[in-house]
């Protein structure tokens, strides 16, 4: 199988990740839940991932990363904190229906910084003129889960310092594969899930904390006991309940993986993997790839679709040949209306570190092989 997949979750991983989760489900108790090896044991485990992950998003505090299950556990803490009934949110056009749907829940009321794809000027300009018409909250994608998109969140940020408004960063594409500053980017909140970029297990997260963050779960959390309200501090304040630490040591084991590598080189490795995709769809009769030329502006995320073809249909034709891809919406209804694929959905192909560019081009054989009725 070739999997093209990585915007979901990646499958490749370090080999060194699952080992550790195996090692973790024998030999780790509880962090904070007694004294005892195992527990402190599990301590020491927590904590040296706490210190990786502030390590590579520049955080001082390590104690200000928080475990989540994924990044839509972080978002929902992050959004809840920030935003109630009426509140006027500007998000932009690219949105998973991870912020959208809290903030339709709470009641927002949303505006759309819409830009057009991959163009990161209007994107911002679009920012600016929602912040100045006067906004409570910012929450912004760093990368589209759909098209690779990255958005100019630099700028985006220094926009809502300048204003003073606070800004939620949806890490989930860009977290292990572009640089992030947590202390430089001074946002409220930065949520990513462990799964994707970061190589961890399923069912981790980080939801790295600027802000004062109210809990979305209330619970036990081995500290100030007697209490029964949730401690002040981080990160037990949002930490109720038993840890996955089988999951959180696979996600130190991945986190050491970037380390070594470096983030740098996997993005310059993802960029080249893309440009190659983008180059070979767009010679196929037919295939309409959503692309750019700028490297700087999509990372290892592409979307396409074929004129005349289901893209639900073409994507089990290409897995039933061993390609393995995400066809439709993907859980993005507003980034597929802002780039108008909305009626059609696509197909999205995305890259990890551990991908080829031999699977690259066997991929696009297997399309041109299928597709030798499209055009
Ligand atoms: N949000 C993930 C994706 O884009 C699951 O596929």
């Amino acid at each position: 199988m070739i999997y093209l997949d990585s915007a979901a979750t990646t499958l490749q991983k370090p080999a060194s990740v699952a080992a550790a989760s195996a090692w973790a489900v024998n030999h780790l108790a509880s962090p904070g839940r007694g004294g005892h090896r195992p527990a402190m044991a599990a301590s020491e485990k927590a904590f040296a991932c706490r210190e990786a992950a502030a390590r590579l998003f520049h955080v001082e505090d390590p104690e200000r990363v928080v475990f989540t299950f994924n990044a839509t556990h972080g978002l929902n803490i992050a959004i809840k904190t920030l935003a109630g009934p009426g509140s006027r949110v500007v998000i932009s056009g690219y949105e998973h229906n991870a912020v959208t749907r809290p903030l339709h829940a709470l009641k927002a009321d949303l505006r759309v910084a819409r830009g057009r794809l991959f163009d990161r000027q209007a994107v911002l300009e679009d920012f600016r003129r929602e912040l100045d018409r006067g906004v409570d909250l910012a929450v912004c994608t760093h990368v589209s889960n759909v098209f690779g998109f990255i958005l100019p969140i630099g700028d985006i940020a220094a926009l809502c310092r300048e204003r003073k408004v606070p800004l939620i960063i949806d890490a989930s594409q860009s977290a292990g594969i572009l640089p992030i500053d947590f202390e430089a980017l001074e946002a409220a909140f930065i949520a990513m899930p462990g799964h994707k970029g970061l190589y961890g297990p399923q069912g981790t997260g980080l939801l790295l904390c600027g802000a004062d963050p109210v809990p979305l779960l209330e619970g036990g959390t081995g500290s100030e006991s007697r209490r029964q309200s949730m401690p002040e501090f981080l990160p037990d304040r949002l930490e109720a309940g038993t840890h996955n630490i089988a999951g959180i040591a696979g996600l130190l084991e991945g986190l050491r993986f970037l380390e070594r590598r470096g983030v740098a080189d996997i993005a310059a490795h993802e960029t080249d993997l893309i440009r190659r995709m983008g180059e070979g769809l767009a010679a196929i009769p037919g295939v309409e790839p959503f692309r750019t030329s700028s490297p700087e502006v999509q990372a290892g995320v592409l979307s396409f679709r074929v004129a005349g073809r289901d893209c639900e249909e073409l994507g089990d034709a290409l897995g039933s040949r061993g390609i393995a891809l995400r066809a439709g919406l993907h859980c993005a209804p507003l980034a597929h209306e802002t780039a108008g694929t909305l009626e059609t959905g696509t197909l999205r192909a995305s890259v990890s570190a551990f991908n080829t560019r031999r699977e690259i081009d066997k991929f696009l054989q297997t399309l041109r092989e299928i597709g030798s009725t499209f055009g």
